[in-house]
């Protein structure tokens, strides 16, 4: 094969921090991305909300850049989404896949909601989407499982699929700080949006999870099934209480398959050991630690988000499905045949930290322990520090970890302890995971 092919045409949909770094790298790449796609990439057109989005700076002739981003969705072989957010992305994709192109995102938000109508329409039109670029930015992570892994049973993943947060709870773990200083020095760093809402409230990593679900386990999983609790509530406290058990806090998405009952996907903040390799995951960087049956566990590890990461898994999936234009074949398509029901996030069974003020005198040990008993709880460890004796009573802080216990047990115990006489506060109830 040669580049002596008829080019392949290329529509970048959206010109940001991501789009802008995909067309610098079509340019300065072009003639090895010709080579290993055996054709020249040709760049048709980018679309952008407003004329200015575009600097001399990226040489791209005039009559290249247009507002209309529908119409120049179905004028290319292979349509590379970038815009982000439901519409006009959605309308635009449907366009292209109608109109013959493939697609490749990075959109989570739009996957995670209405992916399987993209899937559906794609899988009509005989063309392909490819999305590597959707989760985990940079790192290889969608690929191996849809194709590298498919010979094996994936039977849970755990994720730092989002960077903001672990920026935010890892400043907090190694300097102490609380959460409010660090988001808006976040803010001001450029490492967290000027509305983080979408970030710190675990929707980005919700839609990172259904699409991971959905992947690994044959079934589709949106972000509606998908549990999420952001990291908002997280204290300085809960992270000087989680060191003190040789733990970090960390925001997971967890994505588990019980057998042929169900799969559970939830986003959640969670201690991990200090000794999981996730723990060692700094700053913004995200990392997707994979359990399956044979080959046991892998983890995935690099830049989650910033233009230049993200377009190399954008521009990856580009000679990918480029290739398959040229040389024929066609990569794999959604796998549903498992179909498995989205079970609820109590059905999982997981290991608790609890953090409880109590009164410091005899038989209240006993007491909390009987709560926990009568719920079916198991207690692993119990850690008593001296309280500040307040209000004229000796309190003491208890910090007690659990064994594994299903959820809505445990939310049962928290309500009970609340009751207790000698309870003058349960704080910091946050899971425990990865072991
Ligand atoms: N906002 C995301 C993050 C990056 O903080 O990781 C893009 O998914």
């Amino acid at each position: 094969m040669s580049s002596s092919n008829p080019p392949v045409r290329v529509a970048v949909l959206g010109c940001g921090t991501v789009g802008s770094e995909v067309v610098k790298l079509l340019q300065s790449s072009a003639a090895d991305l010709a080579s290993r796609v055996g054709a020249p990439l040709e760049l048709v057109g980018v679309a952008v909300k407003d004329l200015t989005e575009i600097g001399p700076d990226m040489g791209l002739a005039a009559d290249l850049v247009t507002t209309d981003a529908l119409s120049l969705a179905t004028r290319a072989d292979v349509v590379v989404e970038l815009m982000g957010g439901i519409e006009p992305a959605r309308s635009a994709m449907l366009a292209a896949v109608a109109s013959g192109a493939s697609v490749v995102t990075a959109n989570k938000a739009l996957l995670g909601s209405h992916g399987p109508e993209l899937y559906d329409a794609a899988r009509r039109a005989g063309v392909e989407v490819y999305y590597e670029a959707a989760v985990g930015g940079a790192i290889p992570i969608v690929r191996p499982i849809r194709e590298s892994l498919a010979g094996d049973t994936i039977t849970r993943i755990l994720g730092i699929v989002n960077g903001t947060t672990n920026y935010v709870l890892d400043r907090m773990t190694l300097e102490g700080l609380d959460f409010d200083t660090v988001v808006r020095q976040a803010q001001e760093l450029g490492y967290a949006e000027a509305d983080p809402t979408a970030d710190i409230e675990g929707y980005d990593a919700a839609s990172k999870a259904a699409i991971l679900a959905s992947l690994a386990f044959h079934t589709r999983i949106s972000a509606a099934d998908v549990y999420r609790e952001g990291i908002t509530k997280i204290t300085a406290a809960d992270v000087a209480a989680a060191r003190a058990t040789g733990h970090v806090i960390k925001l997971l998405a967890i994505v588990e398959r019980l057998g042929s009952e169900g799969v559970i996907a939830r986003v959640h903040p969670a201690l991990v050991a200090e000794n999981h390799p996730l723990a060692s995951v700094h700053g913004a960087f995200n990392a997707i630690y994979v359990h399956a049956e044979a080959a046991g566990e892998l983890m995935f590890y690099g830049r989650g988000a910033g233009g230049r990461p993200t377009a190399s898994a954008v521009v990856g999936d580009l000679v990918t499905v480029a290739r398959h234009r040229v040389a024929g074949g066609r990569g794999p398509g959604e796998s549903t045949y498992l179909a498995l029901p989205a079970l609820p996030a109590g059905a999982a069974a997981t290991r608790f930290q609890l953090r409880l003020l109590v009164k410091d005198q005899p038989g209240v040990l006993a007491g909390v322990s009987r709560v926990f008993a009568a719920h079916g709880v198991s207690i692993e460890t119990v850690r008593q520090t001296a309280g500040d004796g307040a209000n004229g009573v000796e309190l003491a802080t208890l910090t007690v970890v659990t064994h594994k216990a299903p959820e809505r047990a445990l939310r049962r115990v928290a309500a009970a302890l609340r009751a207790e006489p000698t309870v003058a506060a349960v704080a910091g109830v946050i899971r425990v995971e990865g072991e």
